[in-house]
């Protein structure tokens, strides 16, 4: 079957849309090259969600290793006119089966603490192809990273460097390599939790203050000023802000030729609806990559690698008929991924088996005691009976690494398929009771 599967993916460059297929007698309907539905059983690569669930249970996270190494390598294309080095956002998915399986694939790492210089460490990244981001490092944070030989350092505060300076030098290391992050006063077309590169935000340094510190360059000896870095958001919806951003930067560094490394950051959207019109990686690439030309050129994505790589399973727990609307009571929460409550974001939900009956309108909602715990408001889906198993699509991203303890709810299994799209296995085990006390006295 895969080799028929190979044969009829579809080339468009929108995976998300859906396309269904009848070949050979079979029908299947597409959300992305990974998940689909084979014959009314919803697939992630060769793998039925329904056995993975019998398996594992619910909620339970899968994970399409051959789904992120896809999105890694189309990225690497995008941005091959300016050579750009990848850089993987960590924080967007931190399971150490996806961070080997990038760094195995040639990807750097973009870590925003510690601890995720440790994860990013542990799944086999070279220190060198990591750099170090954040509005807030801490000095221990500083510290450990200079000890561990990270390559770069995104900055953004004048003390921070006076910290990097003086830890390098008691650490007895010449030179760190640094990128100053500016902040370019402009508005991204992004939620407004996602925006970080207008005037308001707390990110970066505005042009002044990064002209003052670069006079003031011989005060940070140890101190490599090799580079300036922006991140305007996340989820952007279209790439003229990115583009005004950078045409300020460029403005910005050009009376500095020691600075020859810019670093976009991250924020490549990705389609979480049907049909949703956002730009795809190539359009976002051929827009900017002519204006970067003879520079050094690192990005940060995070989103565009995972989110459609994952899905979240859950079971439909009860069905509750009240207020004249219908409550789909689910084993999944805000706990497991809180995107809908905290930014209203969407997330596709289909069964795992797929229906021909008359869909009706209904609210998925969790267990949790908040109001906001909804994962999708009057969602149009084929009528849901007690025990039946649903996914919410494109969880790749933000999803683990937001969920939390809440509620006394252990936090949920990751199930990672592996590139071959065949083999399968529980990579983070679900939390027990147990786990629950573990930090108590
Ligand atoms: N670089 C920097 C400096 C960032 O702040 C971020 C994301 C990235 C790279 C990666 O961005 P991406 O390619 O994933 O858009 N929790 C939100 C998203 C917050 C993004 C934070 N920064 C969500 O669930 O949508």
């Amino acid at each position: 079957m895969s080799a028929i599967l190979t044969s009829i993916q579809p080339s468009s460059r929108r995976f998300n849309t859906h396309i269904l297929y009848t070949t050979f007698g079979v029908q299947i309907v597409v959300f992305n090259a990974s998940a689909r539905y084979l014959n009314a059983a919803l697939m992630m690569d060769d793998v039925s969600v329904a056995d993975v669930v019998s398996q594992a249970g619910t909620p339970v996270y899968v994970y399409s290793l051959k789904r992120v190494l896809h999105n890694f390598r189309h990225l690497k294309r995008a941005f091959a006119p300016v050579d750009a080095r990848i850089h993987y956002s960590v924080k967007a998915n931190g399971n150490l089966d996806i961070l080997r399986a990038l760094t195995r694939a040639g990807a750097g790492m973009d870590v925003v603490s510690g601890g995720e210089i440790f994860r990013a460490l542990r799944a086999g990244a070279n220190p060198k192809r990591i750099v170090f981001a954040g509005v807030g490092k801490s000095r221990a944070e500083i510290k450990y990273a200079l000890e561990q030989g990270i390559g770069w350092f995104n900055v953004e505060n004048a003390l921070e460097l006076a910290y990097i300076n003086t830890i390098a030098a008691s650490l007895g290391i010449r030179s760190v390599r640094v990128a100053l992050r500016f902040n370019p006063q402009v508005t991204a077309n992004a939620h407004p939790y996602m925006a970080t590169g207008h005037g308001a935000a707390k990110f970066g340094l505005t042009g002044q203050a990064l002209r003052d510190i670069l006079a003031a360059a011989e005060q940070y000896p140890h101190i490599d000023f090799a580079g300036v870095h922006i991140h305007i958001g996340s989820q952007l919806g279209d790439s003229q802000a990115t583009l005004r951003a950078i045409e300020k930067l460029n403005k910005l560094i050009q009376p500095y030729p020691r600075i020859h490394t810019i670093n976009l950051g991250g924020g490549l959207p990705v389609a979480y609806q049907r049909g949703e019109a956002i730009p795809s990686i190539d359009d976002f690439a051929a827009a900017l990559t002519p204006h970067l030309k003879g520079r050094q050129v690192l990005i940060e994505p995070g989103r565009s690698i995972v989110a459609d790589a994952g899905l979240l399973a859950a079971e439909v727990q009860y069905v509750k008929r009240q207020a004249g609307q219908t409550f789909y009571i689910v084993d999944a929460s805000m706990t497991e991924l809180i995107r809908p409550a905290l930014y209203q974001a969407y997330h596709e939900i289909v069964p795992l088996t797929q229906s021909t009956k008359k869909p009706i309108i209904g609210q998925i909602v969790g267990p949790v005691c908040e109001t906001a715990d909804v994962l999708a408001s009057d969602r149009a889906l084929p009528p849901l009976r007690t025990g039946d198993k649903i996914a919410l699509m494109t969880a790749g991203a933000y999803g683990m690494v937001m969920s939390s303890n809440y509620n006394a709810r252990p936090r949920p299994p990751e199930v990672v398929i592996d590139a071959d799209g065949q083999s399968w296995a529980i990579s983070r085990r679900r939390e027990s009771l147990d786990d629950l006390l573990r930090y108590e006295r």
